[in-house]
This record gives structure tokens, C-alpha cells and sequence, in this order.
């Protein structure tokens, strides 16, 4: 692979996708969230009507997904979806269609074009192990359940979405282990990987952690 790429893996809330987008705006590299796309597949789904157990009709909803990323926000099929995009409902949507071969195989393509020059960050849970095992860097970000239950309910709380504490720790636990323990693609470190636990750390830190093994990678050194 010529194009560099930096790949963050980890659990909900592990901090990933901010610590993906800051590091791809430091670094003036492309950045891809690609839980948008698992998500917006089971949003397009409840919207029309199709079981989440459908993998064939599921394989071709998310292979003729119509969506649109204009700055922070994101539209389906023309209707601005930016903020249902965000909730736990459909993060549970999109960690069960998520399961489906269909599904991820129809993503595969998709998420590899965004590969381009100068470099890519991409965060999600196979983006070391499935979607781009050349990466010049992969990184494990994990934390404590409470952390990240805490994180994710603040981050909803200043969205204006109305949270419970104790439901979101169930949540993240429930879709973990859905995550962790499916067949395909299961969240997992990469060998090799970069582990990083960001319970106690800033996103600056783990930032600057993340920088630090780039730039020996880089140099040919790590
Ligand atoms: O990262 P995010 O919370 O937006 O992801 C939502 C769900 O999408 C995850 O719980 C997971 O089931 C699925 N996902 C995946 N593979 C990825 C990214 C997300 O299976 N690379």
C-alpha cells in the first residue's frame, strides 16, 4: 500500500473517533469514521422496514446506500440523518447488521477507496485486522466500561439527547459483546498493534502517544 494509513480500533466510547479526526486534521491526512457507515446501513434499514436479520436484503441496502457527507453533516437518501445517526437505537441497529458478511463485504470497497493521498486515519473495529491489515500503524484504544459510559453520556448530553447513565453502561456492554464474540471480523487487537488504554488520559495524550509511533514508523524505525 502506498497511500499511509493509521488505523484506531477499539470499543464504543474508547475515545477513537476523536482521537481519529484530531490526528487526521494534524496531520492533513483524510479521516474514516467507519461506524457512520455500519450505522447509516441500520438507520437506512429500520427506515425501510427491513429486518435486521435480512442479510440478503441488508447486503443490498448498504451496497446502494445514497449518502451524502457535507461537512458535519450527513444526509440519506437526501434527508439530513446527522443527529439519529448518533443515537444508542441506532448504534444497536448498526452493531447487529454489522454481524452480516453481506453487509461487511458490501462495505468493503467503500471504505478502502477513502485510502487516498496524503494518508488516511480510519477508525472502527476491523479496520487493523480486515479492512487495511498493510496499515503503517494500528492502535488498540481501549477503557475501563465506566469511562467510556461516562463519556458517551456526556457526549449526548451536550447533543442535546436525553441520557441515562446506568442504561448507557448496558448498552455498551450488551453491543461489546455482540461485537467482540460475532464470527466475522470480531473486535480484536491486531498483532502488533499499538495498545493503548485511555482510561485517565486526555485525547491530547493519547494523541501525542499515537504521533510519536507514526513518526517512528515514518523514520523507519519502529
Ligand atoms: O463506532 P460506532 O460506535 O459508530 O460503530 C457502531 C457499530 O458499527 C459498532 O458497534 C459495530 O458493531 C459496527 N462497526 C463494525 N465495524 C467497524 C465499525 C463499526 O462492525 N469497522
Amino acid at each position: 500500500m502506498t497511500v499511509p494509513v493509521v488505523t484506531i480500533d477499539g470499543p464504543s466510547g474508547s475515545g477513537k473517533g476523536t482521537v481519529a479526526a484530531r490526528l487526521a486534521q494534524q496531520l492533513g491526512w483524510h479521516c474514516l469514521d467507519s461506524g457512520a457507515l455500519y450505522r447509516l446501513t441500520g438507520l437506512a434499514a429500520q427506515r425501510a422496514g427491513v429486518a435486521l436479520g435480512d442479510a440478503p436484503a441488508l447486503g443490498a441496502l448498504a451496497r446502494n446506500l445514497a449518502v451524502e457527507f457535507r461537512g458535519e453533516a450527513v444526509y440519506l437518501d437526501g434527508i439530513e440523518v446527522s443527529r439519529e445517526l448518533r443515537s444508542e437505537a441506532t448504534a444497536a441497529a448498526a452493531s447487529q447488521v454489522a454481524a452480516l458478511g453481506a453487509v461487511r463485504e458490501a462495505l468493503l470497497a467503500w471504505q478502502r477507496d477513502y485510502a487516498q493521498p496524503p494518508g488516511l486515519v480510519a477508525d472502527g473495529r476491523d479496520m487493523g485486522t480486515v479492512v487495511f491489515p498493510q496499515a503503517l500503524l494500528t492502535v488498540f484504544l481501549d477503557a475501563s466500561v465506566e469511562e467510556r459510559a461516562n463519556r458517551r453520556y456526556k457526549q449526548l448530553i451536550e447533543k442535546g439527547i436525553t441520557a441515562i447513565l446506568s442504561d448507557l453502561v448496558e448498552e455498551l456492554r450488551v453491543r461489546d459483546e455482540r461485537d467482540r464474540s460475532r464470527p466475522l471480523a470480531p473486535l480484536q487487537a491486531a498483532p502488533g498493534a499499538l495498545v493503548i488504554d485511555s482510561t485517565g488520559l486526555t485525547i491530547a495524550q493519547v494523541v501525542q502517544q499515537i504521533r510519536e509511533a507514526l513518526e517512528q514508523r515514518l523514520s523507519g524505525a519502529g
